[in-house]
């Protein structure tokens, strides 16, 4: 939610930080601004309502001299998107300027004690109370920037990642977190900070990840300083970034999502690589094995996510309770951390989440920590607050994942929950060798499958064309099929507008079942698994109301292939794998309705791909 970039150095402020918000839009693009200091000590804002491309010909033909600057893509929360609610926002004499991703909770009581001093406001935003509050003690006190920031924050409650410039000051960054991602890049004679990495890649590999509570001092010629809000000074922990740029461009492709979608041959390799062993026949997961009493001896598991992580959770309830025997409970986030959670020593939580940064897992996981349970984390990005947050974890090693619609980490997360469950499985002598074998081998050959999966793109994008205009989908499957059902509804509704629900497909009879004419098409998931024979009737039931059918099914069916009016093949191989690859026709299906409907799919409306509010 809403992406922060800085760069204090002697390049191009201006260039760097624009293409430096581009990396970051898929964190939110209802507006876009940039605040520059001058060699002279002249503080310029500049913002624009909409996509990072309109703050671009706002300022082509501005003044963008800049020593020192800061720049903020927007996903509203406190009043709607605006040229006036854009960041940055600056104080009331014009002195600072400030960027803010997060949100800050009590705004309304800071903001009515700052119009008693004589503040006047002129956005609705919560961040505009924090620049002028911090302005406010500056003057008070008669202090340097650092200390009003300081001093400012202690009084804040909520969530931030901030950045501040100081008029007269072209030679200083102040920034801090807390709850909100924010990383530091270390160049040569320049300094970087963003919500992530992406925007600094190409120019320095050593990132310093800021700890919640944390104030950076970025100052130009000196070394980064760190300190805690009780000033004193904090270690700084360098790491190497692992990323490179060729992840961050499409490579060729029109879109984000379709790379993403065409990678997860690769992506898919890279999550199994060293992972197993012995041609399948052993599985290797650190955080299992660092960790065997706890997974011994769990009595409950509880996997807590939101949004497309949650459906991976689903499956990973089918595939723990299947070969672990340990019961498992799949919560949102959002809801567990208010559920008033009962949680015990012996059980473990596993949070997924693709970003690390998502603010209701992050707090679920705060939570279950907390209460002694142990807890999992199951994540994409390397040092995000997550997998710090955790006592443990497995990154699914995808790549940075950037169109908004999650793909190729939904397929790495469902890969990490079998091998979890396989690893756990082998631990605790739940499956026997030989059926932990077979999956391993059939495991090592899901790259090549979802190559072959891929081929059906052609087919798909023809087909998408009979469906473009339908206004209601319907998703069915079962067993193992009932999540990615969820999955490419989801998907379907979130890129092309098209209302589609996922529905267990059983249940579709309690209801669903009504709304089943002509106009409304099915897209059952239906491999040939345990519950062929059950989700055939329901083929047959969808059909007997006249509705038309598109079915996901195990090459050589026959049965289904005489009922539906499409049928899109995928190869066959053992039942708790088939989430994978099912899943890819389904995206491909989603991507093209979104293309034919002139749709971005890549920034859909009102969508951001990391929530980090509430
Ligand atoms: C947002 C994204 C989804 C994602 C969800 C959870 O809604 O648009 O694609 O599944 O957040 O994100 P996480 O990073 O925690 O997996």
């Amino acid at each position: 939610m809403c992406g922060i970039v800085g760069y204090i150095g002697s390049g191009n402020v201006y260039e760097i930080l624009i293409k430096g918000l581009h990396r970051l839009e898929y964190r939110g693009y209802d507006s876009a601004g940039i605040a520059l200091v001058s060699p002279s000590g002249k503080l310029n804002v500049f913002k624009a309502k909409g996509k990072v491309e309109n703050l671009e010909s706002f300022c082509a033909d501005k003044n963008l001299e800049a020593s020192v600057g800061i720049a903020h893509t927007r996903w509203a929360t406190h009043g709607e998107p605006s040229d006036v609610n854009a960041h940055p926002h600056f104080s009331e004499d014009g002195n600072l300027a400030l960027v803010h991703n997060g949100t800050i909770e009590n705004y309304k009581v800071l903001k009515d004690a700052l119009m008693e001093h004589g503040c006047t406001f002129h956005s609705e935003t919560d961040t505009e109370v924090l620049v002028q509050l911090i302005e406010f003690i500056k003057l008070k006190n008669d202090c340097e920037l650092v200390d009003a920031v300081m001093e400012a924050l202690k009084q804040v409650v909520g969530a931030y990642a901030i950045a501040v410039i100081e008029k007269n000051n072209p030679d200083t960054i102040i920034a801090a977190r807390q709850s909100s991602p924010l990383v530091i890049g270390i160049g040569e004679d320049e300094t970087f900070l963003a919500s992530d990495a992406t925007p600094f890649v190409e120019y320095t590999k050593d990132a310093v990840y800021l700890k919640d509570g944390e104030i950076a001092v970025i100052k130009r010629g000196e070394p980064l300083k760190l300190f805690n809000l009780d000033n004193s000074e904090s270690k700084i922990d360098v790491k190497t970034l692992e990323m490179s740029i060729s992840q961050l461009e499409k490579g060729g492709y029109p879109h984000f999502m379709l790379k993403e979608i065409f990678e997860q041959p690769s992506t898919l390799r890279d999550c199994i690589r060293g992972r197993v062993v012995e041609g399948g026949r052993k599985i290797n997961i650190t955080g299992v094995n660092d960790n065997k009493e706890r997974f011994l001896n769990a009595k409950r598991i509880v996997i807590v996510a939101c949004g497309t992580s949650w459906h991976a959770g689903l499956i990973g309830k089918y595939l723990i309770q299947s070969m672990c025997r340990i019961p498992v409970e799949v919560e949102y986030a959002s809801e567990f951390r208010y559920s008033d959670p009962v949680l015990d020593k012996d059980d473990i939580v596993i949070a997924i989440s693709q970003s690390g940064e998502t603010a209701d897992t992050l707090a679920a996981v705060k939570i279950a920590r907390s209460m002694g349970a142990f807890v999992f984390g199951i994540s994409n990005a390397v040092g995000s607050s997550i997998p710090r947050e955790t006592d443990s974890g497995c990154y699914i090693h995808v790549g940075p994942e950037i169109g908004v619609a999650s793909t190729k980490a939904f397929t790495g997360q469902v890969m990490v929950l079998t091998l979890l469950s396989l690893a756990v499985a082998q631990l605790k002598g739940t499956l026997e060798h030989e059926k932990i074998a077979e999956i391993g081998k059939h495991i090592l050959k899901i790259p090549t499958l979802v190559e072959r999966v891929l081929k059906l793109n052609n087919r798909i994008e023809r087909l998408s064309l009979i469906y473009t205009y339908a206004h209601n989908f319907l998703y069915l499957g079962r067993g193992y099929s009932y999540p990615v059902a969820l999955e490419g509804a989801l998907k379907l509704k979130e890129i092309s507008y098209i209302h589609a629900e996922g529905y267990p497909a059983a249940e579709m009879k309690h209801g669903p079942i009504a709304l089943i004419d002509a106009e409304m098409p099915s897209v059952i998931i239906a491999p040939r698994d345990h519950l062929y024979e059950k989700i055939v009737s329901n083929v047959q039931q969808v059909k007997a109301r006249g509705g038309s059918i598109i079915a996901i099914v195990t090459e050589g069916d026959s049965v289904i292939r005489n009922i539906a009016d499409h049928v899109l093949d995928i190869p066959e191989m053992p039942e708790c794998l088939t989430p994978i690859i099912s899943t890819i026709p389904l995206q491909l299906l989603s991507y093209y309705i979104a293309i034919n409907k002139g749709k971005n799919v890549d920034m859909p409306r009102n969508l951001a791909k990391s929530v980090t509010v509430e």
